[in-house]
């Protein structure tokens, strides 16, 4: 499984730093939607879920936390500890968000308004899904 970590160039200078994100340039997407989860509480997983379209980059702009990104055949963690570090999660992925710092602001991009039918939220449906595009796409 491949995946892709941007690593954002901060503009720095004597006054400290400065990142900026623009859509197709920065990022890969028409940035739709900004989410942001703080104050996790300890142990908490967050996720459990993939989209069937939506596309997402996810930045841990303080704290840290881990992200498990699943795509039905391999199972990679991805820490994100930097404020400039982006972890691109494309559609059919399952993801979970866990090992939350207590100071942890994780921001996600998206690339749709938020839309639960877009969501799969059953790990064996995801399987399925992923299983029946296989076979779709030959
Ligand atoms: P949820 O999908 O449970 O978050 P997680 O993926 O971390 O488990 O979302 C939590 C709540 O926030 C739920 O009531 C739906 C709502 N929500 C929105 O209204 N808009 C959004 O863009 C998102 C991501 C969630």
């Amino acid at each position: 499984m491949q995946v892709i970590k941007y690593m954002f160039q901060p503009h720095g200078d004597e006054r400290g730093q400065l990142v900026a994100l623009e859509e197709f340039k920065d990022i890969p997407f028409r940035i739709k939607r900004v989410y942001y989860m703080y104050d996790t509480v300890p142990e908490v997983i967050r996720g459990h879920h993939a989209h069937r379209a939506l596309e997402q980059i996810l930045i841990c702009i303080h704290g840290s936390c881990k992200i498990k990104l699943d795509n039905g055949k391999e199972k990679k963690v991805v820490p994100l500890e930097k404020p400039y570090e982006g972890l691109y999660v494309a559609n059919n992925m399952w993801r979970e968000m866990y090992d939350f710092s207590s100071d942890a602001v994780l921001m996600v991009l998206a690339s749709e308004l938020y839309d639960e039918s877009d969501y799969i939220r059953d790990y064996n449906e995801f399987l399925k899904f992923i299983d029946e595009k296989v076979v779709l796409g030959g």
